[in-house]
């Protein structure tokens, strides 16, 4: 039996703040961030959008009332979640209506969550091959004004279903993984703001690329040639293409060539959206394959992920025959296009926007928020979200009642 990607969506919030400016106003020249980090746009979340709206948000539009039923495991990678005990997954399988014979959880290792939550659901299909699991990457990343870090936030979600006999991405066995015990990246539980080793932190994920790479040749005798593409957790873009160069000189020219141009279309959803954690290698491998025009049906893609701390993971996905017709191209470009620039200023003024900590009331305009699933308030240290598309058919079944 097959297992792999049979859908995959994604979101952002509306809001982004332009890269050129935050460089002007941090004093460094723009090219720091546009080229040596390489990012154009950093996605700004409001207050009404946190990790479980995102997920939400991102996983409305790829469910079909098919799915709903069928899905009975929601795992929910996030290493920016809202609540130390329960998990974010309820929330959103409470938000998406889905059915309530599931098992719901949070997957955490910094931003190897959602790759551990893939590998969790492939083994739950495997026991199970008629149901269907949901899998959600969502977080926002934050470093704080003026740091190191500023110039890599970000903030959105990917939702993926893992089935039998998928429709995008057939996910192939073995898989390398190595973990060690590093401080290059973590958050304790009285930060909201994460604290890193930002030049540590880049070698020792390149050094877990490294020695995934060799563990995953050993296993499989494979090479760069039998790879169309490598997609990887992209922290910032330029990231990837760092560890991508410390394996090239094993290939030839062309097997560089095809690696670094596919590299590239597989970051252009991440050069405009920032660093999201969980998703950053999911949003890459959706960029590549919405993005690119050569890629071929049974394509082999490799996909790293990194998660501070830290876990390294290497696998690799086959794409399915006609597995274009299964993705949403036109929504996802939609969802750039509709977004609305800030202002530096008005980025610092969000930034520090925080809900209420001392069970005071407060609720949310959603109006400003083009979001369907939002947060509309909090009451009683207890966040209170709105699907605004299921309560528009609530007040059409009430309405047609009423008639
Ligand atoms: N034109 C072009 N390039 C320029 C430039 C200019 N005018 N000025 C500087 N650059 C280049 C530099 O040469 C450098 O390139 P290389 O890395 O290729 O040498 C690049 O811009 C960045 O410059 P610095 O190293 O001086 O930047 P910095 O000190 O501000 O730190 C950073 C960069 C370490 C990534 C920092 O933003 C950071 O700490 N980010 C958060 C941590 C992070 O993302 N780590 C990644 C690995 S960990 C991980 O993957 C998990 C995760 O999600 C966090």
């Amino acid at each position: 039996m097959e297992i792999g990607i049979d859908k995959i969506g994604f979101y952002t919030p509306h809001l982004y703040v332009d890269m050129n400016k935050l460089a002007v106003e941090r004093n460094v020249e723009p090219e720091k961030f546009t080229i040596g980090i390489g990012q154009e746009k950093m996605a700004i979340a409001p207050l009404t959008q946190d990790p479980v709206t995102l997920a939400a948000n991102a996983a409305l539009d790829i469910l079909d009332e098919e799915d709903k039923e069928k899905i009975d495991f929601v795992l929910f990678g996030t290493e920016s979640g809202i609540d130390q005990s329960k998990s974010a997954a309820v929330y959103v399988h409470r938000l998406l209506g889905l059915n309530p014979q599931a098992r719901a959880v949070e997957v955490k290792q910094a931003c190897y969550g959602a790759t551990a939550a893939i590998q969790m659901a492939k083994g739950h299909i495997a026991l199970n091959p008629e149901s269907k699991v949901l899998v959600l990457g969502s977080d926002i990343a934050r470093y704080g004004l003026n740091t190191g870090g500023e110039a890599t936030q970000g903030a959105g979600a990917v939702a993926m279903v893992v089935s039998a006999d998928p429709s995008i991405m057939v996910l192939e066995g073995p898989s390398a993984y190595l973990t060690a015990d590093v401080m290059d990246f973590w958050r304790p539980v009285y930060s909201d703001e994460a604290f890193v080793d930002g030049k540590f932190s880049n070698e020792q994920y390149i050094a877990f690329f490294s020695s995934a790479w060799e563990q995953y040749k050993s296993k499989t005798g494979q090479g760069l040639a039998d790879f169309e593409a490598f997609s990887f957790h992209l922290p910032y873009t330029k990231m990837g293409k760092k560890a991508l160069r410390a394996v090239l000189d094993e290939g030839t020219e062309e097997d560089s060539e095809r690696l670094l141009a596919n590299h590239q279309i597989g970051a252009v959803y991440n050069r405009n959206v920032g660093n999201i954690y969980t998703a950053s290698l999911y949003l890459s491998l959706l960029s590549l394959l919405e993005q690119s025009e050569d890629l071929q049906d049974g394509s082999r893609i490799g996909l790293f992920s990194y998660g501070s701390g830290a876990v390294g993971e290497l696998f690799a996905g086959r794409l399915q025959p006609g597995y274009r017709e299964h993705l949403n191209v036109a929504r996802h470009s939609e969802l750039f296009a509709t977004r609305k620039e800030v202002t530096v200023s008005e980025y610092e003024e969000i930034f520090q926007e925080t809900l209420p900590t001392d069970g005071s009331s407060l609720d949310l305009d959603i109006d400003q928020d083009p979001a369907k699933i939002c947060l509309s308030g909090i009451e009683g240290h207890s966040r209170q979200y709105v699907n605004k598309a299921s309560n528009i058919e609530a007040e059409k079944i009430s309405a047609r009642a009423e008639r």
